[in-house]
């Protein structure tokens, strides 16, 4: 019985710990990509152009591999991710 209800308190704290962070994604992608991309030029850089998500993942690349920003595979996704959604144009046809 007690293990029972243990276990009921750590599902419940998963949920209401899982449940915000859904919301959050988007802002948490700007927050990333104005932490990171900030640095060496002005994020708006970036946030002046539009791109296709094939571009900006060109232009992420770029920065990490040869500019040398500071961001993992991972965050560097969600930045592609970030711009590709909000700073995008459609592909040429
Ligand atoms: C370590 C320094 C540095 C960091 C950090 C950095 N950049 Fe850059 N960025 C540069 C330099 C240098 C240039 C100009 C030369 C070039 O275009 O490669 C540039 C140019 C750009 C351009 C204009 C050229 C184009 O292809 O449109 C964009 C857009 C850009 N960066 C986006 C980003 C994004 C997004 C990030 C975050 C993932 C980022 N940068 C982080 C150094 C950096």
């Amino acid at each position: 019985m007690r293990t029972l209800f243990t276990c009921m308190i750590g599902i419940a704290f998963l949920i209401v710990s899982v449940i915000p962070a859904i919301g959050q994604e988007k802002v948490d992608a700007k927050a990333l990509f104005e932490a990171k991309c900030n640095a060496c030029h002005k994020a708006d850089k970036a946030t002046s152009k539009k791109k296709t998500p094939k571009e900006w993942q060109a232009t992420v690349t770029r920065m990490k591999e040869v500019r040398k920003a500071p961001v993992n595979d991972e965050e560097a996704a969600i930045i592609t991710k970030y711009l590709g959604e909000n700073y995008g144009k459609e592909a040429k046809k």
